[in-house]
């Protein structure tokens, strides 16, 4: 006997109707042809402000990575597996490996001279370096290297595979938008060689040397936007350098930090200026020893990875102090506050699922205990 899925209870409150033996009768009919009444749902289905099934969770890089190692002592990478990556799954979402209800986050692990094998799939990912080097991602032929502090793209539909040239294993953040493809059965997946095709190692890939000048354009590629970032990775030593700068520029008397003590950069696509792929933004955030942010409420989810520094991170009820590596998810329109300790400053890279509701122009931010409204952002949000 099965059972079936849908299962109706009564409801008390205002706008519900008397329970009576009939409507039973008619409840028992709705679940037998698989009907659901809006009437018994809506306070879940329309809540007055999103309530989202998600929890704020911090997962600690000190626990993460002796676990990623020990996977690396027993679990093989290579073809069916495809990948040691080990997703953050939130409390809320029953077990799945999704760290919110659209983006999932993994430490993925390589040991030494280990080669992870070519793929491609629809969804769209990125890697983010928190320490460590010694690994190229070859992306469509093109051997990237992976150093501390680097963002690097894979966008969907791009054949990718890694490979460790040097004696020290390396584990790195991956973020991608699995969640949102695998609700929405969107998702194709192809395999590759077993090996990537290209094992050199240049400082540069082809895609930086095309394509990492500060505000030039190759004119062979001018004026055709294109939906992800051609740029394979975004490096270190240019995000460190442009937050430096914002801060320097505050203690000068000049405009440019997001707020007073916090200096912000958004990843972004020199085709268009907008995100970096269409589903996924990518930002780092770099505060002053001491500072303390203003609380944020936005539509949508994210994950933040602390990259050097300390704090402490305020999301809705609960509050965590983190440091290097630590990794924590804020579901969508809960409160968030971060605090840079006293003593140092506080560096934080941060992913999120915003492009997917700017462009169903769903956007919406508010910062509490100050002027700024609500701001429905009609595709430009901040
Ligand atoms: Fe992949």
């Amino acid at each position: 006997m099965t059972t079936a899925p849908v299962r109706i209870t009564a409801a008390e409150g205002p706008g519900q109707p008397e329970r009576t033996p009939e409507l039973e009768e008619l409840y028992r009919g709705f679940e037998s042809e698989l009907l659901v009444p809006l009437w018994t749902e809506i306070g879940d289905l329309m809540p007055h402000e999103p309530n989202s099934r998600a929890q704020a969770h911090a997962w600690r890089w000190r626990n993460l990575l002796p676990l990623a190692e020990r996977a690396g002592r027993l679990v093989p990478v290579g073809r069916g597996g495809e990948r040691r990556a080990i997703a953050l799954a939130n409390p809320g979402l029953g077990g799945a490996p999704f760290a919110t209800p659209t983006l999932w986050a993994a430490i993925q692990y390589l040991g030494p001279r280990e080669d992870a094998p070519v793929h491609r799939h629809t969804q769209h990912a990125f890697r983010f370096v928190v320490e460590g080097e010694g690994v190229w991602t070859v992306v469509d032929g093109d051997p990237v290297a992976m150093r501390r502090g680097d963002f690097l793209l894979t966008p969907g539909w791009h054949f990718h595979g890694h490979h460790n040239r040097s004696d020290a294993p390396m584990a790195w953040l991956d973020g991608l938008d699995i969640p949102l493809s695998h609700y929405t059965g969107s998702t194709f997946f192809e395999f590759g060689p077993d090996e990537v095709g290209d094992r050199t190692a240049p400082a540069r890939s082809r895609s930086e040397q095309l394509w990492s000048h500060p505000g030039l354009t190759p004119v062979s590629a001018a004026g055709t936007p294109r939906p992800s970032s051609p740029i394979a990775a975004y490096r270190w030593e240019h995000t460190d350098r442009a937050l430096d700068d914002q801060l320097a520029l505050e203690r000068d008397g000049f405009a440019g930090v997001l707020e007073p003590g916090h200096a912000a950069v958004r990843f972004t696509n020199p085709t268009t200026g907008g995100d970096v792929m269409p589903t996924i933004r990518a930002e780092f955030h770099r505060l002053r020893a001491g500072t303390v942010t203003a609380t944020r409420r936005e539509v949508g989810s994210s994950v933040y990875q602390v990259f050097d520094g300390a704090g402490t991170v305020r999301v809705g009820e609960r509050e965590w102090t983190v440091a290097h590596g630590d990794l924590f998810a804020v579901p969508s329109w809960q409160p968030l506050t971060v605090a840079a300790a006293g003593g140092e400053g506080l560096d934080l890279f941060r992913f999120s699922d915003t492009p997917v509701f700017d462009r169903l122009h769903q956007s919406r931010v508010h910062i509490e205990d100050t002027p700024v409204e609500d701001i429905p952002s009609e595709g430009a949000a901040r």
